[in-house]
């Protein structure tokens, strides 16, 4: 199989485009990335040698059309992908998400070519304590720029798949975590903080649940469903791994051997969903996916290895991200 993957040098694109490599040399990887501050080439240095690198952008008609007419396949993860800077600058959102995502609806169209959509479960908005997690069925009701664009994205698909019976397969997970993970987000930028002797930020009180799931369990789920998964079907990936962010920080300050009290409360995100959470059953009947890293804790412990053995992966993104946090108004409110 030819595999056309966008967004490879990102965070779950490059551990896929790793996991694809070692485990199926019957499939060739051509990688699609513009590299934006979100991506790094060095993230696919282990595997260099064995996939083409092109530096693009997946709204460049031209460009999209000419890569997908050479391959099976299209694995779309290339997005803006954070919330927070949704918040402060939505346009890339708009471009990217929405018109990156038309961009490669249209070549995939024309070409007749397979094509796996990757989508968050933050197009469903955000849930109370006591609600029933996501279904396939939950109705769209994104709270953020960026999920109100991976929302768009995915209508597009949709429509795309029975207007023009384009062969797609659509999956929303649930948070990520694991290696190649960029500092912004909430786990490495707490582990980076760790390792420099920052004290943890949680934004507000910390109540809100997020359902993690370590990314290789997300990964094997998108390669079961662009093998096996029903075209115009979306399916929902998740691994029953909720846990509310104060708790997150807390098993971090013990890994690290800290007091688990010894963190920051700071400014809280505008519009900050509650909880997500996801129900995998149709994943799990229907396509017999399950994941490998039941134990969150274990997982987590494997991330923070990987930050303090690859310190040159994320040490030059790090000062700047912290203050960019800052300008865009990040006030320390207290401590435990
Ligand atoms: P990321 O921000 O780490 O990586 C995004 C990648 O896309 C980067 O390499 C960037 O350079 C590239 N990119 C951005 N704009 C581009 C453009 N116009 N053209 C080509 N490449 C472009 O994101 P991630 O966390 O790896 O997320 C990947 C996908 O998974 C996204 O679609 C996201 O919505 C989805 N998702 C993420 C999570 C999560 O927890 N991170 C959970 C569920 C779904
Ligand atoms: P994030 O990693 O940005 O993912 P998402 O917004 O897609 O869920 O944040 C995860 C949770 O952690 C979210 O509830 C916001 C919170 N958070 C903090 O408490 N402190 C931080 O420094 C960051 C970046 C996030």
């Amino acid at each position: 199989m030819r595999l056309l993957v966008t967004g490879g040098a990102g965070f779950i694109g490059a551990n896929f485009v790793q996991q694809t490599v070692l485990e199926r040399s019957d499939v060739t990887v051509t990688v699609l990335d513009a590299l934006t501050y979100a991506g790094n080439k060095a993230s696919l240095d282990s595997v260099a040698d064995r996939i083409d690198f092109v530096h693009g952008d997946i709204a460049d008609l031209d460009l999209v059309d000419e890569l997908v007419s050479g391959v099976d396949a299209v694995v779309h993860f290339a997005a803006e992908s954070h919330n927070d800077n949704s918040l402060s600058e939505p346009w890339p959102f708009v471009q990217t998400n929405i018109v990156g995502t038309y961009s490669l609806l249209q070549a995939v169209r024309r070409h007749d070519v397979r094509y796996h959509h990757i989508s968050t479960d933050e197009v469903y908005g955000d849930l109370d304590v006591d609600d029933p997690a996501f279904t396939e069925a939950t109705p769209y009701n994104p709270s953020s720029p960026y999920s109100a664009t991976k929302a768009s994205s995915d209508l597009l698909v949709r429509a795309w798949t029975r207007s023009f019976g384009v062969r797609a397969t659509l999956s929303n997970c649930s948070n990520n975590y694991g290696p190649y993970q960029h500092v912004e987000k909430f786990i490495p930028r707490q582990i980076t903080n760790l390792i420099d002797g920052v004290r943890p930020r949680l934004y507000g009180a910390g109540h809100q649940i997020r359902d993690w799931i370590h990314v290789d369990d997300h990964n094997r789920a998108v390669w079961t469903i662009l093998e096996n998964g029903q075209i115009g079907r979306t399916y929902l990936i998740g691994a029953d791994g909720e846990l509310d962010n104060k708790s997150v920080v807390r098993m971090l300050l013990e890994a690290f051997g800290r007091d688990p009290d010894d963190f920051d409360h700071v400014t809280d995100r505008p519009g900050h969903d509650q909880r997500y959470a996801i129900d995998a059953s149709l994943l799990r009947t229907e396509l017999g996916w399950t994941p490998r890293y039941g134990d969150f804790r274990a997982g987590l412990d494997a991330t923070i290895a990987w930050y303090r053995d690859n310190e040159s992966w994320w040490r030059p993104d790090k000062a700047g991200t912290e203050r960019a946090y800052a300008q865009a108004g990040e006030r320390t409110l207290g401590t435990e």
